[in-house]
């Protein structure tokens, strides 16, 4: 998982581990994660292809104005990803695959 334990100024508190699906593998975030966040803290860059390039992408701006990081959440499309909440036993699927 690459997620910051150590700091030298900053403490992180222990949080809860949360179970999610990507791509139809099994994940754990942590409570109060952003879906974004946790994909990135298990290792996972690209959550969208663009319809017509067909290229990669994954979180850009980080605050719900690009759309980048869009995903399918439990079967609904566009779903930005960096301002939504991560919930245990989300299905969360890579956007533009199979078009
Ligand atoms: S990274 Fe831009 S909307 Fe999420």
């Amino acid at each position: 998982m690459n997620r910051i334990k150590e700091h030298p100024i900053l403490d992180f508190e222990e949080r809860a581990d949360i179970p999610f699906t990507f791509n139809g593998v099994e994940y754990i975030g942590k409570e109060g994660d952003t879906i974004a966040g946790a994909l990135i803290a298990n290792g996972i860059k690209y959550f969208r292809i663009t319809r017509k390039l067909k290229e990669k992408r994954g979180l850009f701006c980080g605050i719900g104005q690009c759309s980048d990081c869009s995903v399918i959440l439990n079967g609904i499309p566009n779903i930005k990803s960096c301002i939504t909440k991560l919930e245990a036993n989300q299905k969360i699927e890579t956007q533009g695959e199979g078009e």
